[in-house]
């Protein structure tokens, strides 16, 4: 495979600095060497920068940078859909806005190639607020929302050129839903397997079922990966940590199966914010998390369909 990485630097879409040095934590993480360690080719895209910022306000006073986070959404959108003409991104976060970029730019080219895009939101949080709804303002809390073509953007974040349908996306590990968000969410189609649906079922169970639909539907599969997902005990360099997340075992399961599904053409690695790391180990949690996508595992093993 040909692995190409992209740091994308963006931090307005959170309450706090730190998260503009992700890409380069994980360059220093060893990103690079570990998936040449797997056989892959790779290259590195560099750093993306946001165009000019435009003068853009909205009614909703609490609303953080969105003049910033639109020039993000389409500068990303933008080298989203270029990287994916051929290969596989990686996206390097960065707070989770940039999905708001990632995922339209990568599912404009699934539209064009006629196959459906899906998505596995990995995260405590569903991120499904729109520019309304939103009462702490951070725009990293809205991204999906804004993908699957939920109303209450328009005239504010770019027009979509594809939607992505919420039937086709897949949430694992939510812990933390405000009351706006809740409401949403249930009638949108979107599967949400929370926590405690993880601790009864376990991981494998829930992901079988959500790949075999990617499978009979020949659809691509984009992987969204937020630190927060796991559990602040071996990723605590996230400015929004929430108790009782996914367990380092659970987490490379996924990925293991994941890679061994054989559906997964793009990925963000988003949230990380180095400047709350202890000695780099989220970084390395996250990289290991790729290396085991990217079809590291310990023993040799038959490919197996799920
Ligand atoms: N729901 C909360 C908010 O809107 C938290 C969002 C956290 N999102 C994230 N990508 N970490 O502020
Ligand atoms: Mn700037
Ligand atoms: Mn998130
Ligand atoms: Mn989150």
């Amino acid at each position: 495979m040909h692995c190409k990485i992209l740091g994308l630097p963006v931090q307005e879409g959170t309450g706090r600095p730190g998260c503009n040095m992700g890409p380069d934590s994980y360059r220093a993480a060893g990103i690079a060497d570990a998936i040449r360690e797997l056989g892959h080719t790779f290259v590195d895209l560099g750093n993306l920068s946001h165009g000019p910022e435009r003068a853009i306000d909205h009614p909703n006073p609490v609303i953080k940078s969105l003049p910033v986070a639109v020039s993000w959404i389409e500068a990303i959108s933008e080298a989203a859909y270029q990287a994916s003409a051929d290969g596989f991104p990686i996206f390097l976060g960065g707070d989770h806005l940039l999905a708001a970029g990632t995922v339209p730019g990568i599912t404009r080219r699934s539209a064009e190639n006629g196959r459906r895009q899906f998505v596995l939101w990995l995260d405590a949080h569903t991120d499904f607020h729109t520019l309304d709804t939103t009462t702490s303002g951070n725009l990293h809390g809205t991204p999906v929302a804004y993908y699957t073509g939920q109303k209450g953007f328009d005239g504010y974040f770019p027009k979509l050129a594809a939607v992505v349908d919420p039937k086709n996306v897949c949430m694992m590990g939510i812990r933390s839903v405000d009351p706006a968000e809740r409401v949403a969410i249930r009638d949108s189609g979107i599967t949400v397997y929370d926590m405690r649906q993880i601790d009864e079922h376990g991981v494998a169970a829930l992901l079988r079922d959500f790949i075999a639909r990617v499978r009979a539907e020949n659809g691509v599969l984009h992987v969204s990966l937020d630190v927060d997902f796991l559990d602040p005990t071996i990723a605590p360099a996230v400015g929004t940590t929430v108790p009782g997340g996914a367990t380092f075992r659970e987490a490379h399961l996924i990925m293991e199966m994941l890679h061994d599904s054989g559906l997964v053409t793009s990925l963000d690695l988003v949230e990380l914010n180095p400047f709350l790391d202890e000695r780099g180990r989220t970084a390395t949690v996250m990289v290991d998390l790729m290396a085991s996508l990217l079809g590291r595992s310990v023993m040799d093993r038959p490919t197996i369909s799920y």
